[in-house]
């Protein structure tokens, strides 16, 4: 992955890019997904929703390593450049979505065998669009939930809802990789 750094990244910056709802750079739970689907391979990845992306690592992760069919779906369309640098570095494309928790609806999450989000969860008014989200996700049959999280109390307050309505489990995860990175994951099997 890119960093700030990087000459392309600079490149985008300087055409006068800047995400605005934090997705300004790789956020370290992206790298809990990574780790822990590299550890927990999932049974069910040909179609996979990142929700809230970003600069998209942990989608084009599973495109480049599960050969995935990635839908990168962010709030903030200028994310967008950043992903496609990421992505093109990889030798992997995703296609981008411009939508927003709230507004993704069940017939839209039917195509999807994974949904996955890293650190998306970080706001008060966030916890009911990211709980709901996740139980139209369960209804409209997405196999399973993988959503990752520094341990922040917003995350932990939609983590325990979903678990004591859906089952799964909130799971401590610690990476041992050059990215070092700590923090919680919901994962909620669905068949
Ligand atoms: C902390 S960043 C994490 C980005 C990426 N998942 C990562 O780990 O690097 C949160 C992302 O969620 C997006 N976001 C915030 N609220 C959203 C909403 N209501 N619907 C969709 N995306 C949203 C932001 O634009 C931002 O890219």
């Amino acid at each position: 992955m890119p960093t700030a750094s990087h000459p392309a990244i600079r490149r985008v910056r300087r055409q006068g890019t800047y995400p605005t709802i934090h997705g300004n750079k790789l956020w370290k739970s992206t790298v809990l997904i990574m780790d822990y689907l590299k550890k927990n391979p999932p049974k069910h990845a040909r179609t996979v929703i990142d929700v809230g992306c970003g600069w998209g690592a942990s989608g084009i992760w599973c495109a480049k390593q599960l050969g995935s069919d990635v839908t990168s779906m962010d709030a903030d369309p200028d994310v967008f450049p950043f992903l496609d640098v990421a992505a093109v570095l990889n030798g992997v494309a995703t296609s981008p979505l411009v939508s927003r928790f709230e507004r993704l609806t069940t017939r839209q999450l039917a195509e999807f065998d994974m949904l996955i989000g890293a650190d998306i969860c970080f706001w008060d008014e966030l916890v009911d669009p990211v709980f709901n989200m996740v139980n139209r996700a369960l209804k409209a049959g997405v196999k399973q939930i993988v959503i990752a999280d520094p341990r922040r109390p917003t995350f932990s307050e939609m983590a325990a809802r979903a678990v004591e309505r859906h089952g799964g489990e909130v799971v401590e995860w610690e990476t041992r990789s050059s990215i070092k990175a700590s923090g919680a994951i919901l994962v909620i099997d669905n068949g």
